[in-house]
């Protein structure tokens, strides 16, 4: 376990006089919570708090204020303060070394998937009555100080007189909207949806329907959260737990099963938890309904015959996107303030180039260069439709979808040294490395992938498949000694 040498104490006084100038701002309840997280994270070391609100009931946990915790971890659902770090409860100062092994910790898989490992957490009292918590989270095995939790008990203190002042108890609950920019800038690491798979769903459906959105790459959270319906006074005395909540699309799925018993208890409960919680965003699902569904997110296309070839999806649309998003983000701080020209090669980097420039915040300039292959073995590139315009003494980024051997990469920097660029940078968005003959430095990579022919998004198999919206892997049958027939037949010869 890490122990940290030097202790923040330079940090801890910076932190409460800001955590106390900011409570007596005229800023909303939750900016101020989600800046009081934010002070008492960095004066810990830590990467990510929240300050945590406990029901009248004194049974369920909903967030107030949070920072850097993934949205996908605060919309796992309310905490039953009963289940999770119960000793808090009583009073206690609680830490966990390892949130994926402890009991006392409600989402263990979560935890594990969202990377929190260590938990310092404190009861938030007013007059002797614990009305909510602050919970401190890190990413690798920590170690608290003493000094550590006495600063956390005094934030919990001023929170709770914030709190207090505010009066508004009742209406804290389930009210928590994340600030997006409060939230962890970095998508987190992609889960794998079997370290959430549970080892049984009570219904055969409900597997099949976690195995549709596998193939899909779309991510998945069996039976998350559990919504009150009712009360008898403070006491809950129904609940509704959708079977999934998929965090990409943010949408609860309940399956139906086509009983009409049992579907109109279930249309009941549906528009109760509609009433309550309009903001949450449910469907019910027939197993007709899950194509149409999927269809709307843009995944449409793999029920159609044209994904006869797919043998599996490697990166879903979303994953695409949100790779594209910071790739153009990376490009837009690097050359600002620069005249940017960017060259793509026809045919495979329409989709990644076009998605590409268009979350670029600078100005840019476009130009399109088509080659072919030619030569009894395909040895020779050749270009056949040049630059439109003077790339020299301009910063040139050469745009590609996949680089393999690196042969026509190479062929193309070439040319494009020799018409004396200012700089030249080359951005990917697949990288195939293993079968690299020609090293070529790469400054942008979307992607690394395995040796496998991949198709979609502009990546083609003998002219077709360069309309899927996601990137997938071709059926092994269809690849001829390892290497697929595609349009450059000249080329493939080459390498056979
Ligand atoms: P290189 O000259 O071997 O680096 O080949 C790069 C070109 O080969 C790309 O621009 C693609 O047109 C094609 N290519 C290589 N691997 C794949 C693949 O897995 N799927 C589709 N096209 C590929
Ligand atoms: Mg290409």
């Amino acid at each position: 376990m890490k122990k940290r040498l030097c202790n923040h104490g330079n940090g801890y006084y910076p932190a409460l006089s800001h955590i106390a100038r900011i409570s007596n701002s005229e800023l909303s309840l939750r900016r101020i919570c989600n800046s009081i997280a934010k002070s008492t994270a960095k004066a810990l070391g830590a990467g990510g708090c929240r300050i945590l609100f406990l029901d009248s009931g004194k049974r369920y946990l909903s967030t107030i204020g949070a920072f850097g915790l993934s949205d996908f971890y605060l919309r796992k659902g309310l905490l039953d303060a009963h289940k999770s770090l119960p000793e808090i409860l009583e009073g206690k100062v609680v830490f966990v070394p390892d949130a994926t092994k402890d009991e006392r910790v409600q989402h263990n898989q979560i935890a594990e998937a969202q990377r929190v490992c260590s938990i310092l957490g404190a009861p938030i009292e007013d007059k002797g009555e614990i009305i909510g918590e602050i919970r401190v989270y890190t990413h690798e095995p920590h170690d608290f100080l003493k000094e550590d939790r006495r600063f956390l008990v005094s934030v919990t203190n001023m929170s709770a007189v914030l709190l207090e002042r505010h009066r508004l108890q009742q209406l804290l609950v389930n009210s928590y909207q994340p600030d997006e920019k409060d939230l962890i800038s970095s998508p987190s690491p992609k889960l794998p949806a079997s370290t959430l798979r549970p080892t049984e769903f009570a219904h055969p459906s409900e597997e099949e329907f976690a195995s549709i959105l596998d193939f899909y790459c779309v991510e998945w959270l069996y039976e998350p959260r559990s919504f009150p319906l009712n009360w008898d006074n403070d006491r809950v005395t129904e609940m509704f737990t959708p079977d999934f909540y998929l965090p990409e699309l943010n949408i609860y799925i309940e399956l139906t099963t086509l009983k009409q018993s049992l579907m109109t208890a279930k249309n009941r409960k549906l528009r109760k938890l509609k009433e309550l919680y309009p903001n949450i965003n449910i469907k019910l699902l027939t197993k007709n309904d899950i194509a149409n569904l999927l269809a709307s997110h843009g995944y449409n296309t793999v029920v159609a015959t044209k994904t006869e070839g797919v043998a599996q999806i490697l990166y879903s649309h979303s994953q695409l996107q949100r790779r594209v998003r910071t790739l153009a983000k990376r490009i837009s701080n690097d050359y600002a303030g620069q005249q940017l020209v960017m060259v793509g090669t026809l045919k495979g980097v329409i989709c990644f180039m076009s998605d590409l420039m268009q979350h670029v915040s600078i100005p840019l300039t476009l130009d399109i260069m088509a080659i072919s292959y030619y030569g009894g073995n395909g040895q020779v590139v050749k270009i056949t439709k040049d630059l439109d315009g003077s790339i020299a003494g301009r910063h040139v980024l050469m745009v590609e979808d996949i680089i393999d051997t690196g042969m026509t990469l190479n062929y193309v920097l070439n040319y494009l040294r020799a018409h004396n660029p200012a700089s030249l940078r080359v951005c990917t968005l697949f990288d195939k490395r293993t079968r690299r003959l020609v090293d070529i430095p790469l400054d942008y990579v979307g992607f690394e992938v395995p040796d496998k022919f991949i198709v979609g998004y502009g990546l083609d198999y003998k002219g077709e498949y360069r309309n899927l919206p996601f990137v997938g892997v071709l059926r092994p049958e269809l690849i001829r000694n390892g290497i697929p027939v595609t349009d450059m037949p000249d080329r493939n010869k080459r390498q056979e």
